[in-house]
């Protein structure tokens, strides 16, 4: 893990507000739980600059979460009076993040995304294919390579990573329910397979591919570093490392570190009924990552830039996401943003 100053960097000055929000939530947690989950679906959305599906009534983001933040305190509040009946609830998914128990943390990781995957539709899988394209540094950066797609989930990317011209792709994991949806999706594709492992100890020899892509991973094992070097050790010599990671900083980051910390209190189940009563879009299923994965580590760039220099890689590019809902384009259309996404997301091109 890093050494930086967790969840300080560049946060706004007054989180006061924020605070105060999610203390109510806490107690609301507990008598009506989910109403939490609705508070928290409208203000995850509202964290973002764009939402495809419900338009926002305020298009500034800041003042659109200063204002948010506002009701949703007078809201929660007034729930807090509402009756409730003694509601039991479901332990069953409940975290508590001190019993760090290697094992424990793969089998909720894998259990927390397995059912996410089987959500997405084919069509959503298919989006992977336009969502890469747009973020690739080189227009050519898999053709006719060997790639290892370290984290793969459901499969979507090695597919697209596939379809975009690699001579051949290796999706590693270890969720099983991920791997299971990830063959029954694309495992007649040719020169595409799946292998359960996992990253922190990848199943492959030094200097085993051309191309090591991995997309929004690391942060969620308990070991960056180790993460970080396995990536570059499987990766031969004059090779490229695609990674994505999650930032630090800013409104959205912190307020991610209060979600997870947060739903940790309410059972996934719960949720998932929640939302489908709700009628949310499946593909945003994905929302629920970040309310139940064991661990999300938010790093900042000079961090991993340091350790890949230590890793004596040749070359680190950073790269700015094009896509309306990646943060980086977010920080670029609004002036001085920093105070709502700090910065944004890690997007490394990383030549061995
Ligand atoms: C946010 S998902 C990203 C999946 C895929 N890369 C994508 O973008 O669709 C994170 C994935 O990392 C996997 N994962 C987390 N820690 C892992 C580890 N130590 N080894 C292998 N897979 C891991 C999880 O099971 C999950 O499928």
């Amino acid at each position: 893990m890093f050494k930086t100053k967790k969840y300080n960097y560049i946060y706004p000055k007054d989180k006061s507000n924020i605070k105060r929000l999610f203390n109510l939530l806490e107690k609301l947690s507990i008598k009506h739980p989910y109403l939490v989950i609705l508070v928290l679906h409208e203000y995850y959305r509202c964290l973002y600059s764009y939402d495809p599906y419900i338009k926002f009534k305020i298009s500034n983001p800041s003042k659109r979460i200063d204002v948010l933040v506002h009701k949703l305190i007078d809201f929660v509040s007034l729930s807090l009076e509402m009756g409730s009946y003694n509601i039991k609830l479901n332990k069953s998914f409940f975290f508590d993040n001190k019993d760090k128990n290697l094992e424990e943390i793969k089998k909720r990781t894998g259990n927390v995304y397995g059912p996410l995957w089987k959500r997405f539709k084919k069509i959503n899988n298919l989006e992977a294919i336009k969502l890469l394209k747009n973020r690739l540094p080189i227009k050519d950066l898999f053709k006719n390579k060997s790639v290892l797609d370290a984290g793969c989930g459901g499969g979507r990317y090695s597919y697209a990573i596939r379809k975009l011209g690699a001579k051949k792709v290796m999706g590693v994991d270890y969720g099983d329910l991920g791997l299971k949806i990830a063959r029954a999706n694309y495992g007649k594709t040719k020169n595409l397979s799946f292998k359960k492992g996992n990253v922190l100890n990848l199943p492959f020899k030094n200097n085993s591919f051309d191309v090591v892509f991995s997309n929004g991973v690391i942060h969620h094992t308990t070991n960056v570093k180790k993460g970080l070097s396995e990536l570059v050790r499987v990766c031969k010599t004059g090779g490229n490392i695609w990674l994505y990671l999650y930032s630090t900083g800013g409104i959205f980051w912190y307020s991610r570190y209060l979600m997870n910390k947060l739903m940790k209190k309410i059972p996934y189940s719960l949720s998932q009924q929640f939302l489908k009563i709700i009628k949310m879009p499946d593909n945003r299923f994905i929302f629920m990552d970040n309310w139940y994965v064991p661990i999300e580590e938010h790093c900042s760039h000079k961090d991993v830039y340091t350790y890949l220099k230590k890793l004596n890689v040749s070359k680190v590019e950073k790269f700015v996401g094009k896509n309306k809902f990646d943060l980086d384009y977010s920080l670029k259309k609004y002036k001085n943003s920093k105070n709502i996404w700090g910065e944004g997301e890690i997007r490394f091109l990383i030549r061995k």
